[in-house]
């Protein structure tokens, strides 16, 4: 049976990772993942995650199972963290569930969609994250795309994007960025949300938010404007959340799946549907990091040092797109790279060719993802002279 297997190809992100650990280059950058690393090039755990897995140890009295949709406390926590004091929390309309990271809610969401139209189509932008075709395909979905990124002028394109929006049929779901669009870094303004809002309302396409980077945009508030929006026009949409970065908990595998219904009633349903849909995946959501976050978000002090702790990343990555921009002009680049400065979170599409992402990986152990989206979240005043002179050098 397992001879028939074909060689899958590198996964474009997680591929490069493994790439890099292998190169013995002594000044290698690794531009690929989206992993928040500090001026030292580390990516610490957060002293507020260590006063909570303190605090965990001593307390904690049993392992026994939590059940299909994880920690009630966890799950309430992020539903207020994510939408604040929101109407459809108030008429008891949504619905959240702890899942394996961002991805597990992502796939989560998929099958859900699936279990109520099997097949449906959900529409993705052009361009997107990786790896939301292949976690939506595995879910059983079709998927479509919408315009996004305007290449050639480095900017939104948002014409072309609610001209097709405008155009998706009624029961297909759309998946939109709610911050720090993954990989342009392009977002959408007030004005513009309340116009797919608007937009939303009018065809019936469900909305599906993806929000993997609160906090990382402008501020916890402001990057999820969008999906508080969009909760107050709609009466049924999905929000997939992630504690990997904003919490730095990567590895625990901490994310959550809110699903809002027109009323309790349905919202009962999407609920015991949920955890079908999760107890024949994996049956239940990992314990660890979501009792983190709940003692977190519980506690005024820690939340406190979580936002300080949170705002020095935020502020050392936007730091970090002047740095470069400064940097490339100061090594002779007279290519217009100001647009990085523009962009919110941790990414930013460069525009390179193909060709001069190769170069940069061979010549230069630059590793930087095909599409030539970088990380800004890894560059460091340690690291950006090297950075700015080789791309200077493969202009
Ligand atoms: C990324 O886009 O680099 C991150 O979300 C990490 C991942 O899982 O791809």
């Amino acid at each position: 049976m397992f001879s028939q297997l074909q060689q899958p190809p590198a996964d474009p992100i997680l591929g490069l990772s493994i790439a890099f650990k292998s190169d013995s280059n002594p000044n290698k950058i690794d531009l690929g993942a989206g992993i928040y690393k500090d001026a030292d090039g580390q990516t610490p755990v957060l002293a507020c995650v260590k006063t909570a897995e303190k605090f965990r140890t001593e307390n904690e009295t049993s392992k026994t199972y939590l059940g299909s949709t994880g920690s009630a406390l966890f799950n309430t926590r992020m539903t207020d963290l994510l939408l604040g004091e929101h109407t459809v929390i108030a008429e008891n309309r949504i619905r959240t569930i702890s899942t394996p990271g961002g991805t597990g809610a992502l796939r989560i969401a998929g099958e859900f969609i699936n279990r109520c139209t099997p097949g449906a189509t959900i529409w993705v932008s052009n361009p997107t994250w990786a790896n939301h075709q292949g976690v939506f395909q595995a879910a059983g979905l079709k998927i479509e795309t919408y315009p996004y990124y305007d290449y050639a002028n480095k900017s939104l394109d948002f014409n072309g994007m609610i001209e097709v929006l405008k155009k998706v049929p009624k029961g297909d779901a759309v998946l939109l960025h709610a911050c720090c669009h993954n990989p342009s870094g392009m977002d959408l303004s007030k004005e513009q949300w309340q116009q797919v809002a608007e937009i939303a309302k009018e065809t019936g396409f469900t909305p599906v938010i993806d929000i993997a980077y609160q906090g990382f945009g402008l501020g916890l508030e402001e990057d999820a404007y969008g999906p508080r929006l969009m909760a107050n026009t709609v009466d049924e949409m999905i929000i997939c959340s992630s504690c990997s970065k904003n919490f730095a908990l990567y590895r625990e595998r901490i994310g959550a799946c809110s699903i809002i219904g027109k009323d309790t009633a349905s919202a009962d349903i999407i609920h015991a549907v949920l955890q079908r849909v999760v107890r024949v995946n994996y049956s239940m959501p990992p314990a660890h990091g979501a009792a983190l976050v709940e003692t977190i978000l519980g506690s005024p002090e820690l939340t406190g040092q979580w936002h300080e702790e949170l705002k020095v990343m935020r502020d050392r990555i936007s730091g970090m797109r002047s740095l470069v921009v400064a940097k490339l002009i100061e090594n002779g680049v007279t290519r217009d790279f100001s647009f990085i400065t523009r962009q919110n979170g941790m990414f930013s599409f460069l525009g390179l060719s193909p060709e001069q992402i190769e170069r940069l990986k061979q010549e230069f152990g630059i590793y930087i993802v095909n599409s030539s989206r970088i990380s800004v979240a890894a560059i460091s005043p340690s690291n950006v002279d090297y950075l700015t002179q080789s791309i200077a050098k493969v202009l």
